[in-house]
């Protein structure tokens, strides 16, 4: 038999019978159907699958059911953020908006630790999140204003 994982997300509590090793991002997407953290590389290099464990951001494909036993996981979802979800509307930060979810969530715990961060501040916060599209300027200045 399968072990059971205990996860909490976004508050809520869930019983998967899944594989102690499966990484959160799986059991997210393909178990749960919170299809807002994104896979992009798989490999710890994107950050398309950023999530907060207890507040924390992580990498959803590196991080395993068993490493979160007993921890919040905040996905996309269950991010409360409004200024800073209103500051991403107001610059227009996506373009395909592939990568935006995992922008926001490391955004978001950068303004938790550090609410007026400096630009070299944001830039390191921001610095394991890829965007293809390139719009790490619009990324910045929402993260500003959202810290004004
Ligand atoms: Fe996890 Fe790229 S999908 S870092």
């Amino acid at each position: 038999t399968t072990p059971t994982q205990k996860l909490m997300v976004n508050g809520k509590d869930f019983s998967l019978d899944a594989d102690p090793n499966m990484p959160v991002l799986w059991a997210l997407r393909d178990i749960l159907g919170l299809t807002g953290t994104k896979f992009g590389c798989g490999a710890g290099l994107c950050g398309a699958c950023t999530i907060h464990v207890d507040g924390s951001p992580m990498r959803g494909c590196l991080t395993s059911l068993k490493q979160v036993q007993g921890k919040q996981v905040t996905t996309i979802e269950g991010l409360e953020a409004e200024k800073l979800k209103q500051a991403w509307l107001e610059h227009n930060v996506p373009q395909c908006g592939y990568c935006q979810a995992g922008q926001l969530m490391s955004a978001a715990a950068l303004l938790t630790t550090t609410p007026k961060p400096t630009e070299t501040q944001i830039v390191d916060a921001m610095s394991g999140n890829i965007c293809r599209c390139g719009t790490y300027p619009r990324i910045k200045a929402a993260i500003q204003s959202a810290s004004e």
